[in-house]
């Protein structure tokens, strides 16, 4: 025990001491799959709790139901605890190693990338056109900023993001050491990752927030957002289609298949951010960690204001201030860019290896043949 409290932290040593009361307890026993993991082991080493935090889905379920959480001198917090291994595993598996340091301070990093970002488009424009505001252009962007040159820069910095999420994901899979893995649990992980199964408390009311009242609108929140951002997605790879293999150049019309992709994808991304922060901003603040706010509400504002910016090009793209608008939009997607492995966004990959961890593991007969499955 000596040996393994040496190789784990802080956080992570408490992730293992809660556990091993909600082992002797199990009242929890249903809420998600993080309990029915946790009955598989009896000691829980540094891959066993960064598995479990990426697992959690920060519910607050178990926390409100919990006779021995603060006061109680146990000081059982789950979903804190949980939330803090989260953040060492950004960081302990993020690529470049140095860059992991980001995650502890996103919202500085990521008002810098975007005030940057402002500048040099901004300064672009000048440089191109002259002046901010110019004779209307019928929405062609590419009057301003050249279709292979906006190409280039953000190819650059998608092609970084990805890179740096599928070392990172691929570096914690390899630490989990899961074992094949099968159709069956492939698609139940997916199943789980697209519906938020675990948000929903472990009976289909839905998580806590502000109180130990139940309410399905988190995750009805994160399903707009996350489908808008695939929308939004889905109308930038549909429009490079056009581009490059039917010959057909932008601006498209209102009722094309990208800009009504994007529309609708906008939309989703204006809603479903604006309702979290909302949700964020009233949570009983003993869920999640503290310190991880900034990070948290500073993504939620960038998804949003990148759609409200793209929103706001689309209406007043026929006019002399679509350079301006159009030099706004851009900073705020590089920022969203360049900072997607370093901040909230990588929630994304880690929880889903979790959940395929757990569908791959869930299949596997119990390592401590206790009769738990
Ligand atoms: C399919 C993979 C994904 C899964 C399994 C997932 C899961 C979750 C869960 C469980 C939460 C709530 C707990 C927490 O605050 O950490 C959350 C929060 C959040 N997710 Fe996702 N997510 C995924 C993808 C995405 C994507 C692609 C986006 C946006 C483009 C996104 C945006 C957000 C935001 C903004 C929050 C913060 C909510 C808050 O702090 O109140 N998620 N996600
Ligand atoms: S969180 Fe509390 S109630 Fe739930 S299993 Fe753990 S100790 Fe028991
Ligand atoms: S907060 Fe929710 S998802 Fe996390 S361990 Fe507790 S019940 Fe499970």
């Amino acid at each position: 025990m000596l040996q393994l409290e040496a190789l784990i932290s802080q956080a992570q040593a408490e992730v293992s001491r809660q556990m091993q009361v909600c082992n002797a307890c199990r009242y929890c026993e249903t809420f998600c799959a993080v309990f029915p993991a946790m009955t598989r082991r009896l000691e829980f080493d540094a891959a066993d709790t960064h598995y479990l935090a990426n697992l959690c889905h920060n519910c607050g379920a178990c926390l409100h139901a919990c006779q021995y959480a603060p006061p109680h001198e146990f000081a059982i917090n789950v979903p804190r605890a949980m939330a803090q291994v989260r953040q060492e595993t950004y960081i302990e598996y993020a690529w470049p190693r140095p860059l992991g340091e980001l995650y502890r301070r996103n919202g500085v990093a990521l008002a810098l990338a975007t005030v940057a970002g402002l500048a040099l488009f901004l300064v672009m424009l000048l440089s191109m056109k002259g002046s901010l505001i110019h004779q209307p252009l019928s929405g062609n962007f590419y009057a301003i900023f050249p279709h292979n040159m906006l190409v280039f820069m953000f190819g650059l910095a998608f092609g970084w993001a990805v890179l740096a999420l599928g070392i990172g994901a691929a570096n914690f899979w390899r630490g989990q050491s899961p074992g094949p893995v099968g159709r069956d649990a492939a698609t139940e992980a997916a199943r789980h990752a697209l519906t938020l199964t675990y948000l929903d408390g472990g009976h289909g009311d839905g998580c806590n927030e502000e109180s130990d009242r139940f309410t399905l609108v988190r995750r009805r929140f994160h399903h707009l957002t996350f489908y808008g951002f695939m929308l939004c997605f889905a109308s930038t790879c549909v429009a490079s289609v056009y581009h490059y293999v039917l010959g057909l150049k932008a601006p498209f019309a209102i009722t094309s298949l990208p800009v009504v992709l994007g529309t609708l994808g906008g939309i989703g991304l204006l809603v479903g951010p604006g309702g979290l922060l909302w949700l964020n901003l009233r949570r009983d603040p003993s869920h999640g960690d503290p310190k991880q706010r900034p990070m948290d509400r500073a993504f939620i504002v960038l998804l949003f204001a990148t759609s409200l910016t793209g929103l706001a090009l689309l209406a007043w793209r026929d006019t002399g201030f679509m350079g301006l608008l159009l030099a706004i939009h851009l900073a705020t997607v590089m920022a969203l860019f360049l900072t997607l492995p370093y901040g909230k966004f990588a929630h994304a990959v880690y929880r889903c290896s979790a959940l395929l961890k757990w569908a791959v593991e869930k299949r596997q007969p119990s390592r401590l043949q206790l009769g738990a499955d």
